[in-house]
């Protein structure tokens, strides 16, 4: 039989499922949504409460998920005892809606409000998370998925499963650890938490159907870790990432995914019915130390219920088509990604932490070619907004991305077009903690025939050292 014809398992994806934002504008085309940012109890371990950073009292927060062209309203409250702001990762906003605090917006206040609203103009799986003490708000559970569904996707992907990746610290008793934990050798190194969920569970289970077909949308939500994902006896399809489709599927061993990017694969269980299996996290060399004494980690259950295999459907070659962007008369720059051992730990781009840096100038309609260079210790994974980017190697397969990693003592160039959004975006490490000790830029796009844009704040985060 072929897989078109069967279901997926009953029950499937049920110990995967998220709180999905309700929708309260009766137009189609818009989806009008409520969040609140609070703390509140979430049971991480069975039969614990811990008390958790929270969207609308969840970890994550709900999924966000309309279809491309669609208006998003966002009716936000901050409930914590501290500002935030919502970073809307990946999507192409109007630059008073991306949520840099002193940069695009002034951060929101404990006890108020702020109206997000923009119009969803590329399809593909995204996330939201602060933008204003990072690594403590997202490690603290503030995070969920936003997919932007394409309807005239081919439908032999196979059935949607989104799953956000993340890791929590908890000490004995299921409580969060400090968010400065480890102290000086947290920030350098990035805080891993020992506890590894998918959506928000602990070794949840997947029930399969041997050869029926699953489009799995991963996002790496963590502050720090890097995920390297594999299935004994199985491979996947690659199908794109953070903006959704690439050029062309690739068939890949592992699913490799740095904080802040998403992958996007087709899952064919390979498994004869009536298997377990056991999807695990496999320690990626990250730089110093960052794979040294360290097991693989169960991550996800998959169970091959009993009924017969089916044959899967092919997965087409060619995807979409890309242009590569010209970059004939491209301005070139060097983006250094620096680290300074000092009293405490320091980090920058060019030598100068964000606190101190001037934004880069840049015409609309400018195409540049950052050469991104990374003579540290450390992989960092390099996250622009605003804009996507294609990464300039040939090895790879064509695609849109947002966040790249840059392997530690390598470099590699990236061509962006600033064509439409004027106004400041930001550009940062995706390990949260080296962003918050200064790994983190801003850029001004100016439109020559606008009127100048307003003053902005002399930095990009709350907690400035
Ligand atoms: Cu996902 Cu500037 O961030
Ligand atoms: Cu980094």
């Amino acid at each position: 039989m072929a897989a078109r014809d069967v279901s997926q398992p009953a029950g499937w994806a049920d110990d995967l499922a998220m709180p999905v934002a309700a929708d309260l504008n009766p137009d189609p085309d818009v989806l009008e949504i409520e969040l609140e940012a609070r703390i509140a109890e979430v049971e991480i371990l069975p039969g614990v409460k811990t008390t958790a950073w929270t969207y609308n009292g969840s970890v994550p927060g709900p999924m966000i998920r309309a279809k491309v062209g669609d208006r998003v309203i966002v009716h936000f409250k901050n409930s914590l005892p501290e500002a935030t702001t919502i970073h809307w990762h990946g999507l192409r906003v109007p630059n008073d809606m991306d949520g840099a605090p002193g940069v695009t917006q002034a951060p929101i206040e404990g006890n108020s409000s702020f109206r997000y609203e923009f119009e969803l103009t590329d399809a593909g799986t995204y996330w939201y998370h602060p933008h204003t003490d990072s690594s403590l708000q997202v490690g603290r559970g503030l995070y969920g998925a936003f997919v932007v569904d394409d309807p005239a996707d081919p439908k032999v992907f196979g059935d949607d499963l989104v799953m956000i990746m993340s890791d929590m610290g908890l000490d004995e008793t299921g409580q969060l650890l400090p968010a400065d934990s480890g102290g000086n050798f947290g920030d350098l190194f990035g805080r891993e938490g020992g506890t590894l969920l998918v959506n928000g569970k602990v070794r949840p289970t997947l029930k399969v159907r041997s050869g029926k077909q699953q489009r799995w949308r991963i996002i790496n939500a963590t502050r720090a870790r890097y995920y390297n994902l594999r299935l004994r006896n199985h491979r996947f399809m690659r199908l794109g990432g953070d903006n959704g489709l690439a050029a062309r599927s690739e068939d890949i061993y592992n699913i490799i995914i740095t904080p802040g990017e998403r992958t996007d694969a087709v899952f064919t269980p390979a498994d004869p019915p009536g298997t377990h299996n056991m999807l695990r996290w496999v320690p990626t060399e990250r730089g110093y130390g960052s794979t040294f004494n360290r097991a693989s980690e169960e991550l996800l259950a998959i169970e091959t219920v009993a009924d017969p295999a089916v044959t899967p459907e092919p997965i087409p070659a060619e995807l979409r088509s890309i242009e590569r962007l010209d970059v004939t008369n491209a301005t070139e720059r060097t983006i250094d990604l620096t680290i300074a051992i000092k009293t405490k730990v320091e980090m920058g781009i060019n030598g100068v932490p964000y606190w101190n840096a001037k934004p880069l100038e840049i015409d609309l309609g400018a195409t540049e070619v950052w050469r991104i260079v990374n003579n540290t210790d450390f992989s960092h994974p390099f996250h622009l907004h605003g804009y996507f980017f294609q990464v300039l190697d040939d090895t790879r397969v064509l695609e849109w991305k947002d966040t790249v990693n840059v392997p530690t003592k390598s470099e590699l160039r990236i061509a962006v077009r600033f064509d439409d959004r004027p106004g400041a975006w930001m550009y940062h490490c995706h390990i949260l903690d080296h962003a918050d000790v200064g790994m983190m830029g801003h850029l001004i796009v100016r439109d020559p025939n606008a009127p100048p844009l307003p003053a902005l704040a002399p930095h990009a985060h709350e907690h400035a050292p």
